[in-house]
């Protein structure tokens, strides 16, 4: 923890007092800690409290009245190598999920570069309560990394889950965050990933597509995270979600759309990893109003959409590596050797719908790796996020 910057926002609940170990432990380890304290908060632990063992004086207003001195929120998320709430109450949290910056906490949250954690302390039925667990939810889903309650005896005499993570655990949580950014093998890289279906539009209202739930390539765009990568998540429509400081996420419908979008992205990436389930081919003519039933069986024309694993293996320069897949139904590893040369990858990733629990909207996946020089890997049935995290290991050590 030596050198590093912690912001620690404090919140209005019974669990602040146990902040104070929290600020000494993550002294002695060497940290720098600054704290923003909610006003609520102050009923809980004094601010003399936290400014004298932070060794920095406490935010708390956007102004001093007595000095007249303003408190630049924007400084503070400037400054912090993270934010750590602890500890979160239902009202802040529920604050955050809309960005509301009424106080000098919730404008720093909203204002922080790096990356936010919270340790949501309240009593039982509160964290229960069905607005808060979607609530921590949408946190999460906004990159918010969450450290959850503990279960045990609560300040309202109550028994269960909802007491604040004790400060040990709040601390290795810290610790082990530290760990995994500094040594993620992928810092400074960035990779592009594509997942989905893409949908081709018939008409207003239709569409040709697929059953791709996105699932692998939002895996394996969560693993390049951990990884320490920059990631362009290039996806058709699913119901996948996924926020973070590093990754940025573009949303298209059709193959051509993802096109524009790998066009525009591969210049600035080192890898490419294609897992996205592209429509090979769209309606020639989309009809501009809604097609009415008619005596006559319609025939839909269909005309080749743009190859883009194709596209990024011919337009990739020495030092970029491109990853791509292959579902089969048959002749796997013959139809995924041809794949890999007609589209000039590095590796392919095979699947076959034959194999047990491997495809669309099942969690988990059977892959076998074949790379450009016919060395063939097989894995065993894992979840999706198990395969991912090979895939991960399999260009890390090809870009070695
Ligand atoms: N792919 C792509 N653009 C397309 C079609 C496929 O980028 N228009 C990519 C997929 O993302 C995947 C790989 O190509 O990484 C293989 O896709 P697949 O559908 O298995 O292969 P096809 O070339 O479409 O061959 P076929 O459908 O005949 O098996």
């Amino acid at each position: 923890m030596q050198g590093k910057r912690i912001l620690l926002g404090i919140t209005g609940g019974i669990a602040a007092y146990k902040i104070a170990f929290l600020i000494r432990m993550l002294k002695k380890s060497g940290a720098e800690v600054r704290c923003i304290m909610t006003p609520a908060s102050c009923d809980f632990i004094s601010p003399l409290v936290v400014s004298t063992l932070s060794g920095n004086p406490v935010g708390i207003e956007f102004w001093n009245k007595q000095t007249g001195e303003w408190t630049n929120h924007v400084e503070y998320g400037l400054w912090a190598d993270v934010l750590l709430i602890a500890p979160l109450t239902a009202s802040t949290l529920a604050k955050m999920t809309i960005g509301n910056s009424d106080n000098l906490l919730l404008a720093t949250y909203l204002s922080m570069k790096g990356p936010t954690i919270v340790a949501p302390a309240m009593d039982l039925d509160m964290y229960q309560h069905p607005s808060v667990k979607r609530n921590l939810l949408q946190l999460e889903s906004d990159g918010v990394s969450v450290i959850p309650a503990e279960s045990g005896e609560l300040a309202s005499g109550l028994e269960g889950d909802g007491r604040m993570a004790e400060p040990e655990t709040i601390f290795t949580a810290l610790s082990s965050f530290f760990q995994q950014t500094q040594s993620g093998r992928l810092i400074g890289k960035r990779i592009l990933v594509t997942a989905g279906p893409t949908y081709e539009a018939i008409d207003p209202v239709r569409f040709i597509g697929n059953h791709s739930s996105g699932k692998m390539g939002f895996e394996i765009a969560k693993v390049l995270l951990a990884e320490g990568a920059e990631v362009v998540l290039v996806s058709g429509p699913t119901q996948q979600s996924l926020t973070h400081h590093r990754l940025e996420h573009v949303d298209v419908v059709s193959a051509n759309e993802m096109f524009d979008a790998v066009k525009s992205h591969w210049e600035s990436c080192s890898s490419g990893v294609f897992a996205a389930a592209v429509a090979d081919y769209k309606p020639k003519v989309v009809a501009s109003s809604k097609m009415k039933k008619s005596d006559v069986d319609p025939t839909i024309e269909l005309i080749k959409n743009p190859d883009i694993l194709a596209w990024a293996g011919q337009n990739k320069k020495s030092d970029q590596l491109v990853v791509g897949f292959a579902l089969e139904t048959e002749e796997l590893l013959a139809n995924g050797r041809l794949k890999l040369k007609k589209k000039n990858a590095d590796f392919m990733v095979l699947n076959s719908l034959a194999d047990d629990g491997a495809g669309f909207s099942v969690d988990t996946n059977k892959i076998t790796i074949l790379d450009a020089h016919n060395k063939q890997t097989e894995f065993e049935l894992s979840s999706k996020r198990e395969a991912a995290q090979n895939i991960v290991e399999y260009l890390i050590k090809s870009i070695q």
